[in-house]
């Protein structure tokens, strides 16, 4: 399964569920760029229905050669002898019955986040994977950003802002959830719907990214405090606080569907200076500005920014990382492993236990 095509890997994905981040991500990684790292075909799809298949086809990805393979169900894929791994695109309610179908064909997979509902499900699902000896990775393609290794390496090698002391992170989207259709995920608490699952889980990552240098992941667990405004069964709005006892770090980190947040999303506090991250989401990180600490008597304030700007939308790199594990037989990414998937469940699971959002799933 995936092969080496000259010098670097080939991987052929089967695609599972036609929505929005299936076309991004299929889109991304099958366009072309500079110094690919990974060569990626989209070897099929798999669709409620082989006319929405086929229309995913001629809108996203027109001009694969060859085009893939369309089905219109999704057992299909994971029998395609030619798929190598399978991408996982739909609501996060589904994630679980999806990776535990592609497991038993044998198939490694590709999971969007939130990986699945919660800490329970996820374990059924490595265990799972474990069993098959397949691959299997979430799909926090933030973590494998550029920006993110430099940053962190700002932050825990040079130690530009001296001890970080406080992260604020916030990912806020105007969704006006109640114009949706009913059908919609975004509005239907048995499809996982709610802020936290889709958009806080990158504020908690950053949280975890930001506060944690790379020696205390993940031995240091961060105690929560947590609220959340619950609508229709849903939370709109999600704050949660983690402290660290071991170096007295704190992150204020939040998430809605209410209002959209401002570019600069992210501000990092330390002894010696402050960081602020700017981008369209906490998703895409664009750039960030490096701060001295701050002179109440200066009258302005000098910041060095670094800008990464990416080829295309920038889910090549989790893509490629993945191709790299699997052509040298790895189950599991370094970036992205299994633990710190089901540690952020963990904390997801306790956010909405002091929140109050359960899933009808969960009884
Ligand atoms: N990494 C990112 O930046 C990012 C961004 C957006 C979303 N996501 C994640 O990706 C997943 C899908 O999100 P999305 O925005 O792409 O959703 P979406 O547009 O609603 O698409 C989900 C797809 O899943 C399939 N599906 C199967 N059963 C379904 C059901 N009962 N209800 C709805 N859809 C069903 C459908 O495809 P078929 O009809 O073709 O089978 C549907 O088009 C979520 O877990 C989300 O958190 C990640």
């Amino acid at each position: 399964m995936g092969s080496h095509n000259e010098s670097v890997p080939t991987l052929r994905w089967g695609v599972i569920g036609t929505g929005l981040i299936s076309s991004w991500f299929t889109k991304d990684i099958t366009a072309s760029r500079k110094n690919p790292r990974a060569t990626h075909i989209i070897q099929a799809i798999g669709s409620s229905s082989l006319s929405k298949g086929n229309a995913f086809v001629s809108q996203h990805l027109p001009t694969l050669d060859p085009a893939p393979t369309v089905y219109s169900d999704y057992q299909s894929v994971y029998n395609d002898p030619a798929v190598d791994i399978v991408y996982i695109g739909t609501p996060h309610a589904l994630h679980k019955q999806h990776c535990l179908d592609a497991i038993a064909a044998g198939k490694h997979i590709l999971c969007e986040k939130a990986f699945t509902l919660n800490a329970t499900e996820a374990r059924e699902v490595l265990a799972a994977a474990a069993e098959k000896n397949v691959f299997i990775m979430e799909a926090m393609w933030l973590r494998f950003r550029p920006l993110v290794t430099s940053l962190r390496k700002v932050l825990y090698e040079e130690k530009l802002i001296g001890d970080v002391r406080r992260v604020f992170c916030d990912f806020g989207l105007d969704m006006n959830i109640s114009s949706l259709p009913d059908s919609s995920r975004l509005k239907d608490p048995a499809m996982g719907a709610g802020s936290l699952l889709d958009i806080g889980v990158y504020a908690l990552t950053w949280g975890l990214l930001t506060l944690e240098s790379p020696e205390s992941i993940p031995s240091e667990k961060p105690r929560i405090i947590a609220t959340q405004t619950l609508r229709n069964g849903i939370d709109v709005a999600s704050s949660f606080i983690l402290t660290y006892s071991a170096t007295g770090r704190q992150g204020i980190l939040t998430s809605t569907v209410e209002v959209r947040t401002p570019v600069t999303f992210l501000r990092i506090e330390g002894t010696e200076g402050y960081i602020l991250v700017e981008g369209v989401g906490a998703s895409a990180p664009r750039s960030y500005t490096v701060y001295p600490k701050i002179n109440p008597a200066a009258e302005t304030v000098e910041g060095k920014k670094y800008e990464f700007e990416v080829e295309g939308s920038g889910f090549y790199f989790e893509a490629d990382a993945v191709a790299e594990n699997i052509a040298r037989d790895e189950k599991e990414n370094e970036v992205m492993p299994h633990g710190e998937t089901l540690r952020v469940l963990e904390i997801l699971d306790e956010i909405r236990r002091q929140g109050g959002a359960r899933f009808p799933q969960e009884g």
